[in-house]
């Protein structure tokens, strides 16, 4: 870049006198159909209500699922990521309620289908909501076994995809599953299900939140994910990943977390230019929340987060936060 003029004949100031020039001028943009609202349900009424690690979301019964997804509608936003809250008595060391007919979730994913057309609905594909350690997978002597893992999550994966969901998202980290999954989805006919391949998934310590919500946190009792998810110093490895995924038949790729891995969202958007998501994930959301409600910064922390998760070059975000900023981001239009 080469720029002769300088002051006082260029003022960048000139372009920032009004709001209406700001917008006239901005680069990047968030807008309600980026936005993917990760919603809690369960069966079990008493598990219903407020996440206390997790400030404004809560647990959604399944006979009020209707309900919540037409004020997501309503609002503009038109993609949700549904995630199960397993009873702690149908959880054991293989999962194996993730691939049981009789599994809620997918019910409750036939009568979504059946009764919103436009809606796209992501389903999680891992064993972490249904085993008795909290592990994505099968584990023995205390290895999380990567093959037979994968066995599962294609029977997962193909359940939820019969189930109508538009996309299957694999969370779960094992080497190689994406073309376990899409291999089996294509042998059962279901060639237009999509893939959100979770790829670059970092062993990070801001999920908390998320595990108190689906009541994984005590069945991992300080486990850790390390020798699955990634070691959150490497970004060549997250590339890595990204390529295996995308030659594998993911449709779209995710980095999560979002905010301290923006330099991984940039590079991987810049290297592949596929469809590429981010996840600002429950421990980033608590922690601009509960500084908000405690008054301690301004409210507007959270839009300028997912402002520069865009600007990394996220095409689409992850968060529990986009009810409210859709109320937000209305208002300006
Ligand atoms: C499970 C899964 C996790 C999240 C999404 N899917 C937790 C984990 O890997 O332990 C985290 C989401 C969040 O923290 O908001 N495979």
């Amino acid at each position: 870049m080469f720029f002769k003029r300088n002051f006082p004949n260029t003022r960048l100031r000139r372009l920032r006198q009004t709001s209406a020039l700001r917008d006239l001028v901005s680069e990047t943009h968030l807008s309600l159909t980026d936005l993917i609202q990760p919603i809690f349900i369960t069966n079990n009424k008493d598990m219903v209500g407020k996440i206390s690690s997790l400030p404004d979301i809560e647990r959604i019964h399944i006979e009020d699922i209707n309900r919540e997804i037409d004020m997501i509608l309503e609002l503009g936003i038109r993609s949700v990521a549904i995630f199960p809250v397993i009873d702690p008595d149908k959880k054991d060391d293989a999962g194996t309620y993730a691939t049981d007919e009789d599994n809620f979730l997918f019910k409750v994913l036939k009568n979504l289908t059946e009764k919103y057309e436009n809606l796209i609905t992501i389903a999680d594909v891992a064993l972490d909501p249904y085993t008795s350690h909290g592990h994505d997978g099968i584990v023995s002597d205390n290895k999380v076994l990567n093959d037979e893992t994968n066995i599962a999550l294609k029977d997962q994966a193909t359940l939820l995809a019969m189930s109508g969901a538009k996309i299957i998202a694999p969370s779960d980290m094992m080497d190689g599953r994406i073309d376990v999954i899409r291999n089996h989805l294509d042998s059962c006919g279901m060639q237009d299900t999509i893939i959100l391949s979770y790829a670059a998934k970092f062993a990070s310590n801001l999920y908390g939140p998320f595990r108190d919500a689906v009541g994984s946190l005590n069945n991992l009792a300080n486990a850790s994910k390390a020798t699955y998810q990634m070691d959150h110093r490497n970004i060549d490895e997250a590339l890595h990943e990204v390529a295996l995924d995308l030659n594998e038949g993911a449709d779209i790729v995710m980095i999560k977390p979002a905010l301290n891995y923006l330099d991984v969202i940039s590079k991987v958007k810049e290297t592949f230019k596929v469809p590429t998501f981010a996840y600002q994930v429950s421990g980033e959301y608590s922690m601009i929340m509960n500084a908000v409600n405690a008054e301690i910064i301004d409210k507007n922390v959270m839009l300028e987060s997912l402002m520069s998760i865009k600007r990394a070059g996220a095409d689409a975000i992850f968060t529990y936060a986009a009810k409210a900023i859709s109320k937000e981001l209305k208002k300006d239009e």
